[in-house]
């Protein structure tokens, strides 16, 4: 089990409990009545969330179709537009003019789009995009900054019924071919650049190296075309024919498009996300249990009051948050929201509460590793912000630690606003695990209990419930609306990944170690399996090694999560130099450029904080790769039990070169 578990003990020391206060009771959206709701019929309470928050053009009659398992279907033979309930319905009733998106570049330049906007671009894209031959079924890829055109672009695809798939800009060329191959994508949205930390970052000439012919690989084969938005205003190269400047099209296209309704089982995208394995996993999902549930959890979760209130959630569309809490859920309930294209501390570390002022954010959902990055720069930092408008914070991404939970409730939240810390995974699709802001008696670090209409268990490797103030392994013991579909392109991966381990019992099973207190509350200790939680990101040690090895310099890798106080995990690395290269070479700057190595090959976020040479790796007699005992290491503790190694010497040999360096 990961680091997080060193501080269990800590963790269940904590006693701090907030109720909410009868004011905010008094006028918040869910109540305890949910839960009984729920608890009586589960599947009778997702139908009439389903209709009530949703509009079915055709109106489903069954709810949970489970005779396959694990594939479920949700609503199957009700139909219904994505972008539709996104967008249109809400200027039908009348709210064509309160502001969908207020949207900040970073270098401070503005947008605000409301609803009636926001429908027509997304309306006008739609016919461009079906002019290039986008239909139901077809594959998109979107690689943009945080610009309302990234919004726009995935309610285009939606609305025809087409799936896109989103890689974040941080990815490189070769992550993003990886992706635009694997979904067979037939048409890429990006831009010329965005900005970051002061400067345009490029993104074009990314997308033109992904599809070139390069590593081994042949020009990429399914993309047609090429659509380009003018955001950095940097010097692009040009494929006639296959690239479109976006504002060449988008403007001079007709706004008259008439949203035509898709099965609730349409496949609406598929997001990569880093698994156990090498290979990252495109994680499906459809419509309509989508949608319901991303909607419902962002109202009852966020206490949002769309007339009212502005919200604010910090992640990049590139991510699943982004998909769920940017764009299906805010948008289906008819938000106001802030889109913010830029880094937290740019032009200076307060820029984030500089926004919130400017606009009067309400609810703010961010990452743990944001919030103990803010409390490193002091509180003096928000403090000279007028923050008063807040209302609800959220967390989500990783464990958040009590002081930051504490920290975040009493600097930014003025001590009053109630924090919700949400559990969920890409694979989850929206919210599994949340306090409900009006009903439940906070507990700074425990995502507490699962919303209603979920059913989660902490269970023993062999699948018995552990029961109240024991440990074990997260399930979900009950299909749920907005579950993935699949794994693209790979049903057997999809089974073996997440239903294998317990077939007997029919639980899905998360990957993350939980534990439950006296009064059966779920605190997350972290992943149980290969994959790192970096500053909220999932990164696979497996692909970084992969990455390292294909080095030339590099024979053998070991790549280990360690406990980081701002990032909550950080890479480290362990590599063995091949003998030849070090005949030949110095090993002088080599880290660096190992380090960088891995930028180039999957994405900035994934550069390690440390790479250690050392001369062999500590291995078992059969030869797997212990990396609790790398752990230790990296983490500055002395060594556990070596008895299984087939060499108890390595371990000495690593601490000195590590101690070295
Ligand atoms: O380990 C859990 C952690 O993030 C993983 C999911 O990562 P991803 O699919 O990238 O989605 C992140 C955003 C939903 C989980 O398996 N995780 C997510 N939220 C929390 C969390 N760990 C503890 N507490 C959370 N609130």
């Amino acid at each position: 089990m990961s680091a997080e578990n060193t501080s269990i003990d800590h963790l269940l020391t904590e006693n701090r409990r907030f109720a909410p206060s009868a004011e905010f009771a008094a006028d918040a959206v869910a109540g305890a009545e949910l839960y009984e709701k729920a608890e009586t019929d589960r599947e009778g309470f997702w139908a009439d969330q389903s209709r009530e928050l949703l509009h079915w053009s055709t109106p489903f009659t069954q709810v949970l179709d489970w005779s396959n398992p694990p594939f479920a279907k949700w609503f199957a033979d009700g139909a219904l537009n994505v972008a539709y309930n996104c967008l249109d319905r809400h200027v039908e009733a009348g709210n064509g003019d309160r502001v969908a998106l207020l949207w900040e570049g970073e270098p401070g330049d503005e947008r605000r789009l409301t609803y009636a906007e926001l429908t027509d671009e997304v309306k006008r894209l739609a016919n461009v995009l079906a002019d290039l031959g986008v239909g139901q079924g077809d594959r998109v890829a979107i690689y943009l900054p945080m610009i309302p055109e990234a919004v726009a672009s995935m309610l285009a695809v939606a609305r025809l019924g087409a799936v896109h798939s989103v890689v974040f800009g941080g990815f490189s060329a070769d992550s993003l071919r990886a992706r635009i191959d694997d979904a067979g994508a037939k048409l890429v949205i990006t831009a010329d650049g965005g900005w970051r930390k002061g400067k345009v970052s490029p993104l074009k000439p990314a997308v033109d190296q992904a599809l070139a012919a390069r590593n081994g690989l042949g020009e990429q084969e399914t993309v047609e075309h090429v659509l380009v938005v003018k955001r950095g205003e940097n010097e692009v190269d040009w494929f006639e024919g296959r690239d479109l400047w976006y504002h060449d099209v988008v403007p001079q296209a007709s706004a008259e498009h008439e949203a035509q309704a898709f099965e609730a089982e349409n496949p609406l995208f598929i997001l990569y996300t880093s698994g156990t394995t090498g290979k990252p996993k495109g994680i499906l999902h459809t419509s309509g249990g989508y949608l319901t549930q991303a909607a419902f959890t962002h109202r009852n979760v966020f206490d949002l009051h769309p007339e009212t209130d502005v919200y604010w959630c910090t992640a990049d569309i590139g991510w699943i948050t982004g998909h769920s809490y940017v764009v299906y859920g805010p948008l289906a309930n008819g938000a106001t929201q802030v889109l913010y294209e830029g880094t937290p501390d740019h032009p200076e570390p307060g820029r984030w509460w500089d926004v919130i002022q400017k606009y009067g954010v309400t609810i703010f959902y961010t990452a743990p590793t944001a919030i103990r990055g803010f409390m490193k720069q002091g509180r003096q930092i928000p403090q000279a912000r007028d923050l008063s408008s807040l209302r609800v914070l959220g967390s989500v991404g990783e464990p958040i630690n009590p002081e930051a939970w504490v920290w975040y409730r009493e600097v930014i939240g003025a001590g009053k606003t109630p924090v919700v810390d949400t559990w969920w995974q890409t694979e989850t699709g929206a919210i599994m695990v949340s306090a409900l802001p009006g009903v439940t008696e906070t507990k700074p670090g425990s995502a507490q209990v699962p919303l209603p209409g979920i059913s989660i268990d902490v269970v023993t490797d062999d699948g018995r419930p552990v029961g109240n103030d024991a440990g074990g392994l997260l399930v979900i013991t009950e299909p749920w609306p907005s579950m993935l579909r699949g794994i693209w392109g790979d049903p057997e991966r999809f089974k073996e990944t997440y239903w294998d381990k317990f077939a007997d019992q029919g639980y899905y099973f998360a990957g993350d170690g939980a534990r439950l207190d006296e009064d059966g509350d779920i605190w997350l200790l972290g992943r149980v399996d290969d994959v790192m939680n970096v500053s909220g990101h999932r990164l696979s040690t497996a692909e970084i090694e992969s990455a390292l090895v294909a080095h030339e310099a590099t024979a053998e890798a070991a790549v280990v999560g360690a406990s980081d106080e701002t990032t909550g995990q950080a890479v480290v690395a362990f590599v063995c130099i091949k003998e030849n290269y070090l005949r030949a070479h110095s090993t002088e700057g080599l880290v660096d450029q190992l380090r960088l190595w891995v930028g180039e090959q999957i994405g900035a976020i994934a550069r390690p904080r440390d790479v250690y040479i050392v001369s062999e790796l500590p291995k078992t007699r059969s030869g797997k790769i212990m990396r609790r005992l790398l752990r230790d290491v990296a983490e500055g503790r002395e060594v556990g039990d070596t008895q299984t190694l087939a060499d108890t010497m390595v371990m000495s040999v690593i601490s000195d070169q590590v101690a070295k360096k």
